[in-house]
């Protein structure tokens, strides 16, 4: 029997014995109650309440707006919603990055005003000293390498990254030094598929990849992306499994139809 299925709740300990028996781990953003229950229900094994919410939930060009009052309220919403599902919630810009005790105290926010069983933050060197201070108060920490969204005006693209050898090396020490610093697992992002096997298999930690090839030892999507809410953002990593930007409009205009015809409320449909 597959690990995921010998337990009533994921924790950390499960993705741990899943990375050690090879199973992939499942992962998914969520940001509300409702498809939180969907997700939670269909067997997922984690949902990040991701701070992609700034651009799916709130229409912002990139992550940086959003605020640790919005990403607590996203994230208990969604465990409001959950059963089984292991919950990480992404530190939001400016929560973590000046100093290590700002890190803990809205690690700590998260975790208290939430329930939630986790918080991602981006970076490796830089936020060490955090990473330390969170796990050492007992919150697991999910790493996060490779394209870090909360710092595209320093990219200044989108692009893949860690193309160049010197980037791919500091992402490698970047990844041993997460590893060392206490996180449980890594996200990486849009990095060549070859350097993101290779961390992979020389971690003890799982990392969950997203636009980084199938040598991860998971992998993770925005909801909106691989559900086709949001259909304008067509990467080549994502695939799209539903387009609900089209049933949905479909559906929406079948309603106006039938509101301006008068066919809507029929005789069964009222009191
Ligand atoms: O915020 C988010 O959705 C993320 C994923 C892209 C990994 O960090």
């Amino acid at each position: 029997m597959s690990v995921n299925k010998q337990v009533k709740r994921i924790t950390t300990h499960t993705l741990q014995k899943m990375k050690a028996a090879g199973e992939k781990i499942s992962m998914l953003t969520a940001y509300d109650f409702s498809f939180a229950r969907i997700i939670d229900g269909a067997g997922m094994d984690v949902i990040l309440v991701g701070d992609s919410a700034s651009n799916v939930m709130a229409g912002h060009e990139t992550t940086l707006p959003i605020t640790l009052d919005q990403m607590i309220y996203h994230a208990s919403s969604v465990i409001r919603g959950i059963e089984r599902c292991f919950v990480v919630v992404d530190l939001p810009f400016g929560c973590y990055q000046s100093n290590s005790d700002i890190a803990l105290a809205s690690a700590i926010r998260i975790m208290k005003e939430t329930g939630a069983h986790s918080v991602k933050l981006e970076g490796g060197e830089e936020v060490l000293d955090s990473v330390k201070k969170i796990v050492g108060a007992g919150i697991p920490v999910m790493g996060h390498l490779g394209l870090m969204p909360q710092s595209i005006y320093k990219f200044g693209t989108y692009e893949v990254r860690a193309r160049e050898e010197s980037e791919a090396d500091k992402l490698r020490k970047d990844a041993l030094l997460l590893q060392e610093a206490g996180c449980f697992a890594l996200v990486l992002e849009k990095i060549p598929a070859g350097l993101a096997g290779e961390v992979s298999a020389s971690l003890q930690i799982p990392t969950i990849g997203i636009g980084a090839g199938s040598g991860c030892d998971g992998q993770v999507l925005v909801m909106h992306d691989m559900l086709g809410i949001n259909t304008e953002f067509k990467p080549r990593f994502l695939r799209q499994y539903l387009n609900i930007h089209e049933l949905a409009s479909d559906a929406v205009r079948r309603y106006i139809s039938d509101v301006k015809k008068g066919d809507f409320p029929g005789p069964g449909e009222q009191y």
